[in-house]
């Protein structure tokens, strides 16, 4: 329940042809400042002014993170609820409307062409540089003993890379899927899966925010080093709980949140890691419950990046 006043000062805060563009575009995921700049073509501190007053008056969420800040529309509160209604009652066909979105998608191609760029250049050497990332060793044990001695049938290892989380479990599936957008990685991949005799798992092309329903459904969902590329983790959770058989688990390790802005730049991240809040929030807005987090201490050659793993299932009746 909400104030005559505070109603009125949310109302005032949505009532604005800008901010209501804005608003829809939160509806299709978490955006940065930077991105929502670009897609609207204004001004970065118009931007961020609109996007103040959305935040005062409970609409939408910021979250800062380095030198970019995030926004979302606000999962609870008056706010939330009046944003998510007027976002149902945006017209889908309108031109402007159209425009953004087309705008949007224009500014992930670009994104995605970045972050294939970087992984052409180091498929051949990314098991070395890997292990630059975080205590592997340490990592490899964790995600090998969620399964311990169990033998599930079908494992999708999303963004496979070089196709090492598809070698790593071998002996725990039946049939295991690498999916990735980067040939160059599944090339990699490839050889090595043949190499190593494991012919119970094969590699695709593909975008793991788009997957091919003719994959299937799966009993256990990996993403190893994958969802700092995502702008918005929680749509990608969204979309691969649509995949998951019941009771089916997902496996992330990620960064910790850090402040190393460089990675954006150098090696095309997007998020500078992810808190066990926002994982949470994520995975219960798809449907997916925590059952635990570990979290592995940064050791000397890994930048000082502190990595997490977090098991998640899927929840009974959703
Ligand atoms: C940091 S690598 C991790 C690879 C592997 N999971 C590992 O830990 O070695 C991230 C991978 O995600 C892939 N990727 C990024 N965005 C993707 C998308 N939208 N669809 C499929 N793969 C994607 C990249 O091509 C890259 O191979």
């Amino acid at each position: 329940m909400a104030g005559s006043a505070d109603l009125v000062g949310v109302l005032k805060a949505a009532g604005e042809s800008t901010r209501l563009r804005l608003l829809a575009l939160l509806a299709d995921g978490e955006q940065s400042v930077k991105d929502l700049t670009e897609i609207l073509g204004q001004s970065q501190p118009r931007v961020s002014r609109h996007l103040k007053l959305l935040a005062d008056a409970g609409l939408i969420v910021r979250h800062a993170e380095g030198a970019w800040a995030y926004y979302g529309l606000a999962a609870e509160g008056a706010g939330g609820e009046l944003a998510r209604w007027l976002v149902t009652k945006a017209d889908e066909a309108d031109p402007e409307r159209r425009r953004d979105r087309e705008r949007l998608k224009l500014v992930r191609t670009q994104q995605q062409a970045q972050a294939a760029d970087f992984f052409a250049k180091v498929a051949e050497s990314w098991d070395q540089l890997r292990l630059l990332h975080g205590p592997e060793e340490a990592v490899e044990t964790a995600v090998r003993g969620v399964f311990a001695d169990r033998v599930i049938d079908t494992l999708f290892d999303l963004g496979t890379g070089t196709g090492r989380m598809l070698e790593l479990l071998a002996p725990c599936y039946r049939r295991g899927v690498g999916i990735d957008t980067s040939r160059e990685m599944m090339a990699v991949a490839r050889a090595k899966l043949a190499g190593a005799g494991i012919a119970h798992a094969q590699v695709r092309l593909g975008d793991i925010l788009d997957l091919d329903p003719g994959l299937g459904r799966a009993d256990a969902v990996v993403l190893h080093q994958v969802l700092h590329y995502f702008d918005d983790p929680g749509r990608l959770l969204t979309q691969v709980k649509t995949v998951l058989n019941p009771g089916g688990e997902v496996l992330i390790v990620d960064f910790l949140p850090h402040a190393h802005e460089f990675l954006r730049s150098h090696q095309a991240h997007r998020r500078l890691g992810m808190s066990l809040t926002q994982i949470s929030q994520w995975a219960a807005q798809a449907g997916l419950g925590l059952v635990s987090e570990t979290v592995f201490p940064p050791g000397a050659v890994d930048e000082g990046l502190t990595v997490a793993l977090w098991h998640l299932r899927a929840l009974e009746g959703q």
